[in-house]
């Protein structure tokens, strides 16, 4: 087929050079800057030409072959090639590609089985869980009670038994697993146990180790929870959106949440973007990259110790680690600066039991999702973990104008889009 021509740029130039300039300087900057963002990745110039399609303009309330509107029977076919591939790679039963945002899939799950003031038990947001665990600042902790769990003090691991006495105790109505800032592999098995021991539904929020999981490099949530919920845009590399998927029996009730319950119509360009990622996701090329986010991380995590950052819980094991860097005196404000100003962009975060307040943070989150799909192997990544130690030890405007000129080396031969400007 011949190039349809309405994802064209020059027509957004020509009906609105603000929004044109400052989308290209958004590319530029990713183009020239090192990504860290644990939870950020590059999308390939397929799914993003999918995106750009005219399934925008398709409104398509209700499943396929169940619509509320006419003119559905070519979304149908995409929404269901999307959802036949997430079954395929994930061996899940059933499967809701329509949920907008993670968020917003977690919402569904909850509503699906839950009534406000029910309990559940998530992780607690200061120790790696994620906002909508039962943060009091998010819808989860306004309608539900919360209970939480965390790390041991001792070894910044998840305390099982600690799981299993508060779930006793508490006898959530869901028990609540998964992560926004945690660098061990999750023992899904005893979560399991532990739920059904005390009569709970389990949620894994995969969010983002999804792709870890397409990748076979991370044990599979979905053989062991009753509602798996996730993120495209992660480790998965695909247009931001997320799915929830789940066991037959709970299908009806999860459908039922996402629409009409919490959402109106679905993004049908951002399903298609969905579909187009999880072909992608099911090529021996992402088998080959996920092993390698893996590999670039422990390369990473290994420096990083050998330059005197400490790593939380001593190690990785999946895309991203948390950098304790009060190791080198600084804040993890002050960090997230120093390294923005030298081309490098990693977030501040909170370390589990951490003496400063979450604006401050103790720690970086890094992670290797992005450089991973700009090409970059071990080397590469040891040599970030270098700059990165270099940028924080020393703050003279000689070491710091040394990195800038590293960075721009290395994003020169290993950028998400080389072929724009
Ligand atoms: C574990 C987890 N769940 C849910 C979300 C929310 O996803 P979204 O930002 O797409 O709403 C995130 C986002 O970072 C996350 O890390």
């Amino acid at each position: 087929m011949s190039n349809p021509g309405w994802a064209d740029w020059q027509a957004v130039e020509k009906i609105d050079p603000e929004a044109a300039e400052a989308i290209m300087a958004e590319v530029h900057r990713e183009n020239t800057k090192i990504e860290l963002i644990a939870s950020e990745n590059f999308s390939s110039t397929a799914v993003l030409a999918a995106l750009g399609t005219p399934l925008t303009n398709k409104y398509a309330e209700g499943y396929p072959g169940r619509r509320y509107y006419g003119g559905c029977e070519y979304v149908d076919i995409v929404e269901n090639l999307a959802i036949e591939r997430a079954k395929q790679i994930f061996g899940a039963d059933h499967v809701n590609v329509q949920p907008h945002a993670g968020a917003q899939a977690n919402v569904a799950a909850y509503f699906a089985f839950l009534e406000p003031g029910d309990t559940i038990m998530g992780m607690e947001l200061a120790h790696g869980g994620h906002l909508t665990h039962g943060s009091p600042v998010s819808f989860s902790g306004r309608l539900f009670k919360v209970v939480s769990y965390g790390v041991s003090k001792d070894d910044e691991t998840i305390d099982y038994d600690q799981v299993a006495d508060v779930a006793r105790r508490e006898r959530p109505k869901m028990l609540v697993a998964g992560y926004s800032a945690y660098s061990r592999i999750w023992d899904f098995a005893r979560f399991k146990a532990i739920a059904e021991e005390v009569g709970a539904l389990l949620l894994v929020d995969a969010a983002h180790f999804i792709g870890l999981v397409a990748g076979g490099v991370h044990p599979n949530p979905v053989e062991f929870a009753d509602i798996v919920t996730c993120t495209t845009h992660k480790t998965l590399r695909g247009p931001r959106g997320a799915m929830i998927m789940c066991r037959e029996e709970h299908a009806k009730a999860i459908d039922k949440a996402v629409f009409p319950g919490w959402q109106g119509g679905p993004m049908m360009h951002s399903i298609a973007a969905k579909a187009v990622a999880f072909k992608e996701a099911q090529s021996e090329d992402f088998r080959s990259y996920s092993k390698q986010v893996v590999a670039n991380a422990a390369a990473m995590a290994q420096t990083f110790s050998r330059e005197g950052l400490r790593i939380v819980s001593g190690k990785t094991e999946n895309h991203l680690m948390l950098v304790d860097v009060r190791s080198v005196n600084v804040t993890g404000k002050e960090a997230e600066a120093r390294l923005d100003e030298v081309g490098i962009t990693a977030n501040k975060n909170a370390i589990p039991y951490d003496p400063e307040k979450p604006f401050i943070a103790s720690g970086i989150r890094v992670g290797t999702p992005a450089i991973t799909t700009c090409g970059m192997k071990e080397t590469e990544a040891s040599e970030v973990a270098r700059l990165i130690a270099t940028t924080l030890k020393d703050d003279s405007e000689s070491a710091k104008n040394e990195v800038r000129a590293r960075v721009r080396e290395l994003t020169e031969r290993f950028r998400p889009y080389p072929d724009v400007e």
